[in-house]
């Protein structure tokens, strides 16, 4: 697909391409992309130009999940059904292969068919919800949040920022392949907002309830590690009302964009239900 062939074209090393290919094609959900391709076509953009967009997404999620799962930070040994990058070459191919990713997403973008002002857009847009990414596993690796702040804010802004930004920025990526229509552009934004927060109070659930088989990846570790989460900070109970309230404020997000919206209204509901 798209990610391969565009991995393949950057002429890496081997032992490096291959632990790319490794850490990318490995059975991912792919929601970041969905969400570019299926903002785009609400808007009447163009897919092939979105779908380079999309690949710049997703290579920075992979980028995140690699670094995610080292020793340092959540020390996993599985991911995607597979043991993790780390686990299958070493640390160090392991932190080197997540910094390439982070810089083949710009260069990726730099390549893209865009006109030079988008290109600007997307690149900021990126940079910004990368640098937020970075702060959100600040707070949910070290802590040091404001103290000032009740526990249930705390954990929201730890979620917003290590998972919300990039799916929003997935959203709006693909708001900027069309017009720039305004108020489409706010509604895509706010409808990313509102699914990206909820994305990872949905992930906090599934850690609690899944079991590894079906998730690809190890479970019950949240609680293991003292991560603040949703479930720990307000319980299940309130976690499961705020995905509701979550994703009803998504669904009326979408209404300036009619029917054009429909496949991100049924996407809407799937992330609030998925078990994976
Ligand atoms: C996992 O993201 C990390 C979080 C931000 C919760 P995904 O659940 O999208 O992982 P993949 O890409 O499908 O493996
Ligand atoms: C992931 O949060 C956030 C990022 C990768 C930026 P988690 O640590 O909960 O993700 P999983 O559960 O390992 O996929
Ligand atoms: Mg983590
Ligand atoms: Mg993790
Ligand atoms: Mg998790």
């Amino acid at each position: 697909d798209a990610l391969k062939n565009q991995i393949l074209s950057f002429n890496l090393p081997q032992d490096l391409e291959n632990a790319t290919l490794y850490a990318v094609m490995n059975g991912g959900k792919r929601v970041r992309p969905a969400l570019t391709l299926m903002c785009a076509k609400a808007v009447g953009g163009l897919v092939d130009l979105a779908m380079q967009a999309a690949v710049a997404v997703e290579f920075i999620h992979c980028f995140s999940l690699i670094h995610d799962d080292l020793p340092a930070l959540d020390n996993d040994h599985l991911r995607r059904g597979q043991p993790t990058l780390h686990i299958k070459t070493n640390e160090a191919m392991a932190i080197l292969t997540g910094d390439n990713l982070l810089t083949l997403a710009f260069l990726q973008l730099a390549h893209s068919a865009f006109d030079e002002n988008t290109k600007m857009m997307m690149s900021k847009e990126l940079a910004e919800a990368t640098k937020n990414m970075v702060v959100g596993q600040v707070y949910d690796t070290l802590g040091n949040l404001p103290k000032a702040l009740p526990r249930i804010e705390q954990v929201k802004l730890v979620h917003k920022n290590k998972t919300g930004a990039l799916i929003r920025c997935a959203c709006v990526f693909g708001g900027m392949c069309s017009a720039k229509d305004q108020v489409a552009m706010k509604a895509i934004a706010s409808y990313g907002t509102h699914i990206g927060l909820m994305f990872q109070i949905v992930d906090d659930l599934i850690d609690l309830h899944g079991c590894e088989e079906h998730v690809g990846k190890a479970t019950r570790k949240d609680s293991e590690q003292g991560k603040l989460t949703y479930p720990s900070a307000v319980g299940v109970k309130e976690s499961k009302n705020i995905i509701k309230h979550l994703k009803n404020e998504a669904e009326c997000a979408l209404e300036p964009l009619g029917a054009s919206a429909d496949c991100l209204r049924s996407f809407n509901l799937w992330l609030a239900q998925r078990t994976r």
